[in-house]
């Protein structure tokens, strides 16, 4: 570990390890996004574990890997159940079985190694958030949806317009779990819808 707290090239090492676990469902790009979120909030929150969100944010989806991409359009991501699906679940038990062999290989202690897999195992499917790390991460793993980035990619996941995931957004942001979080989200709407000239088309 290096002695700089917020150097966060502390995880790089996380990242390689978990690197070919994050080629499906475009975790490539939602997990660096989600992460930098969680180092925003975690600025505002000086309470929470920056080495136990840190590592959450980075693995919670990486369990994916180990579930077949239809699958995960077919069950994952549409019908009333949803967040409920067996792929949900899987997707949390497989990232803490993959999380934990990451985290015992880059040297991580134990008691984090519990703390992390603790909110990885439900971050989806849990009604409601545990503890302070738990909403940071929560909140840091919806905060990329309202980034352009977020739009354009979840209109090919729900094959819905940009102005249709917007809107749907505008319900999501009011569920976010920190002030901080809707705040941002609140904002960084306020910004992608600018950016997609959200108010013509
Ligand atoms: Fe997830
Ligand atoms: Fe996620």
């Amino acid at each position: 570990m290096l002695d700089k707290p917020n150097d966060l090239s502390r995880y790089d090492p996380v990242w390689r390890a978990s690197e070919r676990y994050m080629r499906a469902r475009k975790n490539d790009v939602h997990i660096p996004l989600s992460f930098a979120w969680a180092q925003k909030l975690l600025d505002e929150y000086p309470d929470a574990d920056r080495d136990v969100c840190s590592l959450a944010i980075l693995l919670h989806d990486i369990g994916w890997y180990s579930i077949d991409m239809q699958d995960i359009i077919e069950k994952g991501f549409s019908g009333p159940n949803m967040l409920q699906s067996d792929v949900r679940y899987l997707h949390e038990s497989e990232g803490v079985r993959l999380g934990t062999q990451v985290l015992q290989d880059t040297g991580w202690p134990q008691d984090v190694i519990d703390q992390v897999c603790e909110i990885i195992d439900g971050h989806d499917t849990r009604p409601k958030p545990r503890h302070l790390n738990d909403r940071i991460v929560r909140d840091a793993d919806k905060l990329w949806r309202f980034e352009v980035t977020g739009v354009a990619v979840a209109c090919d996941w729900f094959k819905i317009t940009p102005h249709g995931y917007a809107d749907r957004l505008e319900q999501q942001k009011t569920q976010l779990e920190t002030d901080a979080g809707i705040r941002m989200a609140s904002e960084t709407l306020a910004q992608t819808r600018l950016c997609l000239m959200l108010h013509v088309i």
